[in-house]
């Protein structure tokens, strides 16, 4: 489709698939099905949920939310819903909304998605973005518990100075999408790669040690990371400034690409699945995104 190549991917993002929703597939059924992969593990059922979060830029719909989509299709009806609107740190942010929901008393079940279908807003005709994105949705249930395990602290940031770096122009209500049609660009994810990358490098390493600095926590202390898998050299350098060894980092980007709020909970679930949490350990969790926004969560699991 453009003039790229498998190599140049491969080392300059460590991307080497990723996945790709039929047209006809709507984002609420991927986040469905990873809600009801998380109720299962919880055992909870759809009437103990009462709120649901979904982080995503790309609900079926303007109005309403994708959380009450979702609300609807799983018979949640006991939940209040709201999407957050965070691009790629949108689940953490969403981690640290439920933290402080379950801490005020008002929530005790949350569901927390990250799910996007970032298919129907790439470009590909923009070799600067369409060989990065993918789809997916992951989710979590957060509840209180007893004791020394949870969420130990939450971080989070924006910088609202940026919006021309990453985002997307049309569908709002500046330009609404009735407007344009898909052969402009306008309707699709724009991106100044470079400058993304830079301050990507910074913002993933202060969440990182910021929150584990108000957890009384050291990057020697992580038993393992799991960030946000926008590309691979960010990763590894927020992985060096902050004393991880690549070993205790959990790394899908080769399998699924970004997928924005989707990535973390995708790769938080895979690493459990595949045994590399354990009761105890330290996860450190850390995004970046449009907005510009990065967040951070270290939970001792
Ligand atoms: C997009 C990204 C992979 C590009 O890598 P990079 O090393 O920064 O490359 P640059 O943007 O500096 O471009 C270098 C060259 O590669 C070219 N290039 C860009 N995309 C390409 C592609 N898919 N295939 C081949 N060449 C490409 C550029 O046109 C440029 O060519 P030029 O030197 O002739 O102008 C990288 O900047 C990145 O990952 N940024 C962060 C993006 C991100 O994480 N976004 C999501 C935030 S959640």
């Amino acid at each position: 489709m453009v003039e790229t190549s498998d190599e140049w991917i491969k080392t300059r993002t460590g991307i080497v698939e990723r996945r790709v929703s039929k047209p006809e597939d709507e984002a609420s059924d991927m986040a469905v099905a990873a809600a009801r992969q998380a109720m299962d593990m919880a055992h909870a059922a759809p009437e103990d949920i009462d709120l649901i979060l979904i982080a995503t830029v790309t609900p079926d719909y303007r109005l309403p939310s994708q959380a009450c989509i979702v609300q609807k299709k799983m018979g949640m009806k006991n939940a209040a819903a709201m999407d957050i609107a965070a691009a790629c740190a949108g689940f953490l942010n969403g981690l640290s909304i439920a933290d402080a929901y379950i801490k005020s008393g008002q929530f005790r079940k949350i569901l927390v998605i990250g799910a996007e279908k970032l298919s129907s807003v790439t470009d590909y005709r923009d070799r600067n973005t369409c060989v990065l994105f993918g789809d997916g949705a992951g989710a979590a249930i957060i509840e209180p518990t007893e004791g020394e395990r949870g969420i130990l602290s939450t971080f989070l940031k924006s910088d609202g100075r940026y919006t021309e770096l990453l985002w997307i122009p049309d569908g709002g209500s500046k330009y609404p999408y009735q407007s344009l049609n898909g052969s402009d660009p306008r309707v699709y994810i724009k991106m100044n790669g470079s400058e993304i990358f830079k301050h990507a490098v910074r913002m993933m390493g202060e969440a990182s040690l910021k929150v584990l600095e108000s957890a009384g926590l050291k990057g020697e202390d992580v038993t393992l990371m799991v960030p946000h898998q926008a590309n691979i050299r960010i990763i590894e350098s927020t992985a060096r400034r902050v004393g991880i060894p690549m070993e205790k980092v959990y790394l899908n980007i080769a399998y699924y690409g970004n997928t924005s709020a989707a990535s973390v909970p995708l790769a938080l679930n895979e690493a459990l699945r595949n045994g590399k949490v354990k009761e105890n350990d330290i996860i450190l969790m850390a995004a970046f995104g449009g907005g510009l926004t990065w967040s951070a969560a270290v939970v001792r699991w």
